[in-house]
């Protein structure tokens, strides 16, 4: 790795080297956070991929632990080719991995029993545990896992897949053990009428990564009638598109749907998460944080990959998610500054928050119809690189306020990835509870529990600067803040195969 990589993140999980994409079987078991992770730790390439592991006392701090699944040696292993994603289970005190082996270019479902302080891993001698996918369909594809203990006894699962000239879907199986499984049918496939390939909502044709839970909406009073949660990243033939989620009801062998929504609004750059209900029984979601460099860049640079900072996820009123970093990540932040309340008016500008590419940014704002106000992050003094993170109210004083992240400053560097992203955000009388999190390369903004993550690579070292800008109409900022935020990583973090 190159020593003062500018682009690596300082507060959020990256692996050791090489590559790393999804977050797998998180979990809080006896106290510790586990984070299992899709690495490749020889190069920073989607390779033969293995499980790295870390642990941490509050998902803030993170300590390497040996890499939990090795790709099996013998040629005819289920997992020979790799360990694609999975889920850790406790099975009567036993945990348990459920995750897809990968062996030429097919993934089945295998299981890996562990140590009990989760550090060592024995594949079943059984692998895989289902030995094809349901020979009555025509399958896109058949991995990744969610996994629970059926109350009536045994287990539930649900497996990605697509089902052709249909759509993306979750497979359910039932199981006594975890060992035997037997297919139940399609939980629920993505409508046809939602083939939009151009969409940023299209469910695509094979659902990856799915995730099934329980949320009931906040507030005594609202009526808990679409309780349950199904993620999933759509995904067409390679292409990763973006993370979706359902509402919805589930119940035995069907999820009877209300609406579908957008996960994230950085689309592909918050891709595949995995969420876990903690011993506070708090909803933290990991995402992955894709690249928006070249595969030769990252290779160049000797490791791929961000993990998202972790996020509690809770239920809105009106029955969509609120995400938020979880607040333990406050502990990160230093030297505090504070800019009073203060009116933006067309052409003016607000300099006086923290500086840096290491920041955590709160801001209250007040949009009155037909205003629009900009935050500039990581701008150079001649702004030849700036990121703009621009919040519109339109004149209909009751239409969405829309968030957008325009990038094509952010990098001096033609061949970064500088497409917008954007989308719309609910609100009253105009108000936008802001946060703003850069760390290097890594961009998480959140606009009324709304995420937008994505990846910025800016070239220049004084890509410091931070300021607010009135653009148009009436913008109050009724109350804004920003800390320097520490590093996660002091010590030099050992490589395989020394773990
Ligand atoms: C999602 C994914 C999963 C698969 C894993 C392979 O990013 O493609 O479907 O299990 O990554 O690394």
């Amino acid at each position: 790795l190159a020593e003062g990589d500018r682009h690596r993140p300082r507060f959020h999980f990256v692996s050791p080297a090489g590559w790393l994409n999804d977050p797998n079987g998180l979990s809080h078991w006896n106290g510790v956070y586990h984070l299992f992770y899709q690495y490749n730790p020889l190069k920073a390439v989607h390779s033969r991929i293995h499980w790295g592991h870390a642990t941490s006392p509050d998902l803030i701090t993170w300590t390497d632990a040996p890499v939990a699944l090795v790709p099996g040696d013998a040629a005819n292993a289920a997992d020979a080719d790799g360990c694609w994603s999975g889920v850790l289970v406790d099975d009567h005190g036993v945990p348990t991995l459920v995750y897809s082996g990968r062996r030429g270019d097919r993934e089945l479902p295998c299981v890996a029993v562990g140590s009990m302080d989760l550090t060592e891993w024995v594949a079943d001698a059984a692998n895989p545990v289902i030995s094809a996918p349901p020979a009555s369909l025509d399958l896109t594809a058949f991995r990744d896992h969610c996994v629970w203990p059926h109350p009536g006894g045994g287990w539930r699962q649900l497996i990605g897949s697509g089902i052709s000239g249909q759509g993306g879907t979750a497979l359910l199986y039932a199981s006594p053990d975890l060992r035997n499984w037997s297919y139940l049918g399609p939980l629920i496939v993505g409508d046809s009428g939602d083939r939009e390939t151009t969409a940023d909502d299209w469910t695509g044709t094979m659902w990856e990564c799915v995730d099934l839970f329980r949320l009931e909406p906040a507030g005594a009073d609202d009526e808990p009638v679409d309780p349950d949660i199904l993620v999933f990243s759509a995904w067409d033939d390679g292409v990763t598109r973006h993370t979706l989620y359902l509402t919805g009801r589930y119940s035995g062998t069907r999820f009877d749907r209300t609406a579908l929504h957008r996960l994230d609004y950085g689309g592909r750059y918050f891709y595949a998460p995995q969420s876990t209900q903690d011993a506070r029984g708090r909803r933290v979601m990991f995402g992955w944080l894709q690249e928006g460099r070249s595969d030769a860049a990252a290779e160049t640079a000797g490791w791929s990959g961000v993990m998202s900072l972790p996020r509690l996820v809770t239920r809105a009123p009106d029955g969509t998610l609120h995400q938020q970093p979880v607040p333990e990540l406050e502990t990160l932040r230093r030297d505090h500054v504070r800019l009073g309340g203060f009116t933006l008016t067309g052409g003016e500008r607000r300099a006086g928050l923290t500086r840096g590419d290491q920041i955590d940014i709160v801001a209250e704002l007040q949009l009155e119809p037909g205003s629009e106000v900009e935050l500039i992050v990581r701008a150079t003094q001649d702004e030849a690189e700036r990121t703009v993170i621009r919040i519109t109210r339109p004149g209909d004083a009751h239409g969405d306020i829309a968030l957008e992240l325009i990038r094509t400053a952010s990098s001096l560097d033609p061949t970064v990835d500088a497409t917008p992203r954007s989308g719309p955000i609910k609100h009253v009388d105009g108000r936008i509870d802001l946060r703003v999190l850069a760390d290097h390369s890594a961009l998480e903004i959140f606009a009324n529990g709304q995420p937008l993550a994505c990846r910025v690579y800016p070239t220049r070292e004084d890509a410091q600067g931070v300021e607010f800008v009135g653009v148009r109409g009436r913008v109050h900022v009724r109350e804004a803040a920003s800390w320097r935020m520490a590093d996660i990583w002091h010590s030099p973090r050992r490589l395989w195969p020394a773990l």
